[in-house]
């Protein structure tokens, strides 16, 4: 039977590679974000039927539509995967700081909310899933990076509510926490990334647990042993590691959004 796919944030990075992992002949890929001619280029290296909607997950009509287009030519997607993400530093001391952070609630939490919700009636009783890219950066607040990982940490709260609110509906959900991958999102990033992945291979390891229909994934699952320990260690710790660690630039810095 032929796999739909509808991916956000798929114009580089983790969503193109996405992508990639999945086209094979035979398979109907939709990508999106905001910038068509990188959709273009992207559309060109996949091996399937493709359809590219240039819209802005912020822009909840404009998925809205993408979506009911998606639906009318193909039918439901078997899978649909939340991806467009945006990090930049933050700092509550600067007002100037707000518009950043509100924004990075707006793409990565909100977002989730707007991609998914046009395609679940359609999905309902057909065994589809929804996967939302969170983390592991939600796990823990890590200083200068609040409106990051404070957006990641309500997107693992956010999906857990999903997953139970789609069960009846017979659709799954899946989430999955990325540790550091190499893309446009890190490459500015002054601190040292342990266990960094090139996109490519964290693309298909996140597709053998979405595949598997994992309710939480983190990858590579060495971050997963990090994961835990961040969850165990005491705040005074946590605070002695945190402070020593140099903070992600903010957006009034150059950090693109
Ligand atoms: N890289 C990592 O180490 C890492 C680690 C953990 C989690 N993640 C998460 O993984 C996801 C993908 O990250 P990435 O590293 O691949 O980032 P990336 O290379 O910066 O790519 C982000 C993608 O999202 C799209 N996008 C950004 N804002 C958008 C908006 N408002 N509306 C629609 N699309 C938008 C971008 O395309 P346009 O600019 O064309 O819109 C691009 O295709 C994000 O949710 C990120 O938080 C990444």
């Amino acid at each position: 039977m032929t796999q739909k796919i509808f991916i956000t944030g798929a114009s580089g990075g983790l969503g193109a590679e996405f992508a990639r992992a999945y086209a094979a002949p035979g398979k109907i890929i939709a990508i999106t974000a905001r910038r068509q001619s990188e959709l273009d280029a992207v559309a060109a290296t996949l091996d399937c039927e493709t359809v590219t909607y240039a819209v802005d997950v912020t822009d909840h009509a404009g998925l809205k539509a993408a979506a009911a287009d998606f639906i009318a030519r193909y039918g439901a997607p078997d899978l649909v995967i939340a991806n467009a993400g945006i990090s930049a530093g933050t700092l509550t001391e600067f007002e100037e700081d707000l518009p950043a952070f509100e924004r990075i609630f707006r793409v990565n939490v909100v977002g989730l909310f707007a991609t998914f919700t046009p395609f679940v009636r359609a999905m309902q009783g057909k065994g589809g899933t929804l996967v939302g890219v969170a983390s592991v950066a939600g796990i823990r607040g890590i200083p200068g990076s609040g409106g990051y990982c404070a957006s990641k940490a309500a997107v693992i709260s956010y999906l857990e509510s999903l997953r139970g609110e789609m069960k009846p509906l017979g659709i799954d959900v899946v989430t999955i926490l990325p540790g550091y991958i190499r893309t446009p999102l890190t490459e500015k990033n002054p601190y040292m990334m342990p266990f960094i992945m090139d996109a490519p291979d964290a693309a298909r390891r996140i597709r053998r647990a979405i595949d598997r229909k994992a309710s939480y994934a983190v990858v590579p699952w060495q971050m997963s042993v990090v994961a835990k320990l961040l969850r165990l260690i005491p705040n005074w710790l946590f605070d002695l590691a945190a402070a020593q660690k140099q903070r992600k630039p903010r957006a009034v810095e150059g950090q693109k959004m």
